[in-house]
């Protein structure tokens, strides 16, 4: 295959007039050719100049074949690197450690997720502080733009400092007083985590039970709601990760709300991924993560709260017990317009996720759904055409985490698949847990990670897997089937365009 090069050179038709697009020396442009590669640095301005034919990831990508960074460590015994004080070598690690340079992954698990080269490049950016008036520009445009991705006029909307669980925790945290009764309804594994952290905040909680893979029944919370008429919160998940199932978040906040009920709602998997409309729906407190399909580094959660839940929680008798998590607080950084001291916001971090949400903006919300729709059809038919079929029930799947149920005859190989997937191809996907572990695949794709190339590495590398351990599959059959849904998608798409026009 042509190189990056190879291929500008062919669209500006030569090496001279891509010199003159690029604003570059002659020789610099025949030094590329030369070499077979585009240094790193040029990845962003080839995907601009290229219209987005040639993908930054791909100019990464192939500057990291040609030219892997090694950054060399000094020697134990080299002066430099040896304190002063040979005792005080005797604390030093027993073996030599050199530089961290991770692998390049295909991920498609449960999150994290790939990230964005914009997302990395922004997020190398020299530091500055975080009371320095452009940063607290950057804040302003970052609660903007997390507006627009929750759909919401809160005005309390920002990221907290720390992963989704910490988001998970600063609502109860905030929002559950010693004594308050709580409903959570638990599908998988975070609504347990929910109920751990109403026992935490030494709440009550009222558990509404489904099933695994199943969504939360509207029916299970009124009856709860009708015997508990005390409870002061409702709490779910939009979208449990741990099955790949969705619940009616409209309709579950409806009937909280006619039991005067205030909620609580896990977005931690659904934001950026599939239709989460805060206002339209009421939802009074949600949280999120910036691994998933906002597809930035792990360690921080969006929250959004209305003006009903900062009242209440500013209402509250007595201190919050924690001092970190406690509203009241943060509202002096991250609410006011003049800022003061709450804790070292970390910066590069943020400038990352206003990267990842712009992204997000550029490309349009909708358009995001439906990108995680399409790539989802795909998969699901390449997936079903090697006879692996769905966990979730049509109509509840997540298309951003499918999770798929392991035919009894392979699930003893379960682990030895996934790890043939993760060293002969470099593709990660999740395993089951709970009850479900050994007995079901999930398969991410979200934000970044959502990407047709994905899509086809995954259904071939898995179709191969699979061939090799005796499963009767068909190599090829898959990816047909994927092709084939991507070519109806497309021609829908069209006729849609059409009728608009
Ligand atoms: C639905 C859900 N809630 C909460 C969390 C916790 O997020 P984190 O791992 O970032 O703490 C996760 C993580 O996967 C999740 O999927």
């Amino acid at each position: 295959m042509a190189s990056c090069v190879e291929r500008l050179v062919e669209m500006f038709g030569s090496q001279a007039e891509l010199a003159r697009a690029l604003r570059l020396d002659r020789a610099v442009v025949n030094n590329w050719m030369k070499a077979g590669y585009i240094p790193a640095r040029w990845a962003m301005q080839i995907e601009r100049l290229s219209d987005g034919r040639i993908d930054s990831q791909e100019v990464l990508n192939e500057a990291q074949r040609a030219r892997p960074v090694r950054v060399k460590s000094r020697a134990a015994d080299d002066p430099l690197s040896s304190s002063g004080d040979p005792k005080m070598n005797d604390f030093s690690p027993a073996k030599r450690i050199s530089s961290f340079h991770p692998p390049q992954r295909t991920l498609m698990g449960p999150g994290p997720t790939e990230i964005h080269p914009r997302v990395l490049t922004t997020m190398s950016q020299p530091a500055i502080g975080y009371l320095d008036p452009v940063f607290v520009d950057m804040m302003e445009e970052l609660k903007s733009l997390l507006r627009y991705t929750y759909q919401t006029n809160n005005a309390l909307t920002f990221p907290v400092s720390g992963p989704g669980s910490v988001g998970m925790e600063y609502c109860f945290v905030n929002m559950v007083a010693p004594g308050d009764k709580v409903i959570v309804c638990r599908n998988g594994v975070f609504g347990g985590r929910m109920i751990e952290n109403v026992e935490r905040a030494r709440g009550i909680p009222v558990v509404v039970e489904d099933a695994w893979g199943e969504p939360v029944s509207p029916q299970k919370l009124e009856d709860a709601l009708k015997k508990n008429p005390d409870a002061r919160v409702v709490a779910f998940v939009h979208a449990e990760t741990s099955t790949g199932v969705q619940s009616d978040a409209k309709t579950l906040v409806q009937i909280a709300h006619q039991h005067d009920a205030l909620t609580i709602v896990d977005a931690v998997t659904s934001l950026g991924g599939s239709p989460v409309y805060v206002d339209e729906w009421g939802i009074d407190a949600i949280y999120s993560a910036s691994q998933k399909c906002l597809s930035c580094t792990p360690g921080l959660s969006p929250v959004s709260f209305s003006d009903r839940v900062v009242d209440y929680v500013k209402a509250r008798d007595g201190k919050i017990q924690s001092w970190f998590m406690d509203m009241n607080l943060l509202l002096g950084y991250w609410g006011a317009t003049t800022r003061t001291y709450h804790h070292t916001a970390p910066t590069n971090s943020l400038f990352g996720l206003h990267e990842a949400l712009l992204l997000i903006r550029e490309e349009g919300l909708e358009n995001c759904w439906g990108r995680h729709y399409r790539h989802h059809m795909a998969l699901k038919a390449g997936l079903e055409a090697m006879g692996l079929e769905y966990l979730v029930a049509d109509g509840y799947r997540l298309p951003q985490m499918n999770a798929i149920r392991i035919p009894e005859s392979i699930q003893p190989k379960e682990a030895e698949i996934r790890k043939r997937l993760l060293t002969e191809f470099n593709l990660e996907i999740g395993a089951g847990l709970g009850p479900l572990a050994g007995k079901i695949w999930r398969i991410g794709i979200m934000g970044y990670s959502c990407r047709p190339e994905n899509v086809m590495l995954c259904l071939s590398a898995l179709g191969s897997a699979l061939e090799d351990i005796g499963y009767p599959v068909h190599v090829g059959d898959a990816e047909a089937a994927a092709h084939q849904a991507y070519a109806q998608l497309h021609a829908k798409a069209a006729q849609q365009k059409q009728r608009v026009n």
